[in-house]
């Protein structure tokens, strides 16, 4: 903590989550910085309210920050961090427009998210939710040979909707599992980062072979709804769908019918429409494994996360340009 003296000749910052204690020590060494100590997620008013005079926010995928609240801090702010790849929580045009710069926190996450991807894919293709709710609630009868059975990975087709840095980790990490990858993507990759994987130029057509299909799509405005009825009546019989992107991307109410039809086979959600408000009706649904928005949730990628907001920072005041800038 810097002594008083200093701390006057400190940038003001305003935090709006908590962040890992390392990365908050390091914060209060580098800023005259205040916290939202209560860890509540701010509305975008009370967050221009609080951080007033702040030259740098650092946020998290929580928070909104609008065009609103960037034009009430305008006097003073010049940078937006964000604790998270996505940016779809900041209103990119306003900050362009306005010279505020934004950095986020991109490739550090990405084996961390993999690692969630392949928990679902895994929990909803061999029922993880029914099989740990049958030890828990103690209603296991014991071994039996048709108990729980579910869906083998080996030799199905796994098709990634998003083949940017999470969704290759993602690949490397399915192939240990003997599935065939698939991806669709605005653009097809090179062949050292495709790997053999089959490219469909088209959602539509990527949809028809996945077997197993994860969205890790960036979240934006444009792909909202994008996994509609009429999507999802492409998919293959029994398809599973995973989600670790954002949670607008999904049709609830389509996705939600098909579950409870049968037209999908299970699905496994990292991420909703209006967190932390999930649609009540997935929590009825034993073909859902549901687990909350953890995809970048591991001490060394938060840490790591926070590390690459303060060194782009520093980067930035140097007069560089750090790789993690947006705008
Ligand atoms: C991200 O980094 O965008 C994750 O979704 C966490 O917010």
């Amino acid at each position: 903590m810097p002594n008083d003296a200093n701390a006057r000749d400190l940038p003001r910052a305003y935090l709006c989550r908590r962040y890992p204690s390392t990365i908050e020590a390091a914060l209060h060494e580098r800023y005259r910085l205040a916290v939202n100590d209560d860890d509540t997620i701010l509305p975008s008013d009370e967050i221009a309210r609080r951080a007033a005079g702040a030259q740098t926010l650092f946020v998290s995928a929580t928070e909104r920050i609008s065009g609103d609240v960037m034009r009430a801090l305008a006097p003073t702010l010049r940078h937006i961090a964000t604790l998270s790849v996505g940016y779809d929580h900041i209103d990119m045009d306003t900050a362009r427009a306005s010279g505020i710069r934004v950095l986020n926190t991109p490739d550090v996450l990405s084996g961390a998210c993999a690692e969630v991807a392949m928990m679902l894919v895994l929990n909803a293709c061999r029922r993880g939710y029914e099989a740990d709710r049958m030890v828990r609630s103690g209603a296991w009868p014991g071994w039996a040979p048709t108990q729980l059975l579910g869906l083998g990975l080996e030799g199905r087709r796994l098709c990634i909707f998003g083949m940017g840095r999470i969704g290759r980790a993602i690949a490397a990490r399915a192939r240990g599992f003997g599935v065939e990858v698939h991806y669709h993507n605005r653009s097809r990759l090179p062949a050292d980062q495709e790997l053999g994987a089959r490219y469909h130029a088209t959602l539509e057509d990527a949809l028809r072979h996945a077997d197993i299909l994860v969205i890790a799509a960036p979240g934006s405005p444009s792909l909202k709804g994008v996994l509609d009825a009429d999507r999802i009546a492409l998919l293959p019989p029994q398809a599973v769908v995973v989600n670790i992107s954002r949670g607008d991307l999904v049709d609830d109410d389509a996705l939600i019918a098909a579950l409870q039809g049968g037209r999908v086979h299970a699905a496994g959600l990292d991420v909703f429409a209006n967190e932390p408000r999930v649609d009540p009706r997935y929590r009825h649904l034993d073909n859902v494994f549901l687990s909350p928005h953890i995809g970048s949730a591991t001490t060394q990628t938060r840490e790591a996360m926070g590390w690459l907001l303060i060194r782009g920072l520093e980067t930035l005041r140097a007069g560089g340009q750090p790789a993690n800038l947006l705008c």
